[in-house]
């Protein structure tokens, strides 16, 4: 039996990536085998480690430390979820993965691109998405999409955000450029049923490809 398509999806915040995903995957599985997932994936171990990563009393948390968490959790809902359902040839979509530590904990923390996807590839079994969508669109524009649905003016605390959203941008843009055979960009700043058509167009004709 073949393997089914691991696709990931990945973008800033506010890139409105959710939403697409979402109502993509209600469209496609109609006609094809697909499992829908995000890290911790509602894996017991993978939530446990989120736990303490997202628990605000770790303030001090050390980077490097966070990376690694991010690895054991990714690796756990990996072995639980992903393959098992890979092996049945099942398509599986993740939001975010792999790309989301390059960017956040590797590049905008500072640890470094490369440091983070040796650890990966650890963690992974080399388990690489077939492709990714990466959901392009200006810090500005995406904080002003999540403060606007907050219906609440952008704050000082947004404005220290947006640095950091720099450079998630600018991590995105050089892992485009690192992985330009698996990663297309999607320029999410259009309206919502285009984003949505372009990516559909794509995943649809290359889920026919392989199924048909
Ligand atoms: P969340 O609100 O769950 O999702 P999203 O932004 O996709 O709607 O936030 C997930 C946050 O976790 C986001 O800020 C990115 C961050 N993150 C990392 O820093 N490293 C990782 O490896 C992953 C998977 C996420």
């Amino acid at each position: 039996m073949s393997r089914g398509l691991f696709v990931t999806f990945e973008g800033g915040e506010g890139s409105g990536k959710s939403s697409v995903i979402k109502k993509l995957v209600e469209e496609l599985s109609k006609d094809f085998p697909i499992l829908l997932t995000r890290e911790p994936g509602g894996t017991k171990i993978s939530e446990d480690i989120r736990n303490i990563i997202l628990n605000k009393a770790n303030v001090d948390m050390d980077y490097k430390t966070e990376a690694l968490l991010y690895c054991a959790s990714r690796r756990q809902h990996l072995i639980e979820k992903v393959i098992p359902a890979l092996e049945k040839d099942v398509t599986v979509i993740s939001d975010r993965y792999l790309d989301s530590s390059l960017v956040y904990q590797g590049y905008a923390r500072g640890i470094g691109i490369d440091d983070v996807l040796s650890i990966n590839l650890f963690s992974i079994d080399e388990c690489i998405p077939d492709f990714t969508f990466l959901f392009v669109v200006r810090p500005e524009v995406g904080l002003n999409r999540i403060s606007s649905s907050a219906n609440r003016e952008v704050n000082r605390l947004d404005l220290e955000k947006l640095e950091f959203h720099k450079k998630v941008f600018d991590g995105y843009m050089l892992l485009a450029e690192k992985f330009k055979d698996r990663i297309i960009k999607i320029d999410a700043e259009k309206p919502f049923e285009e984003v949505y058509k372009c990516v559909k167009d794509i995943l649809a004709k290359r889920l026919k490809d392989h199924y048909e």
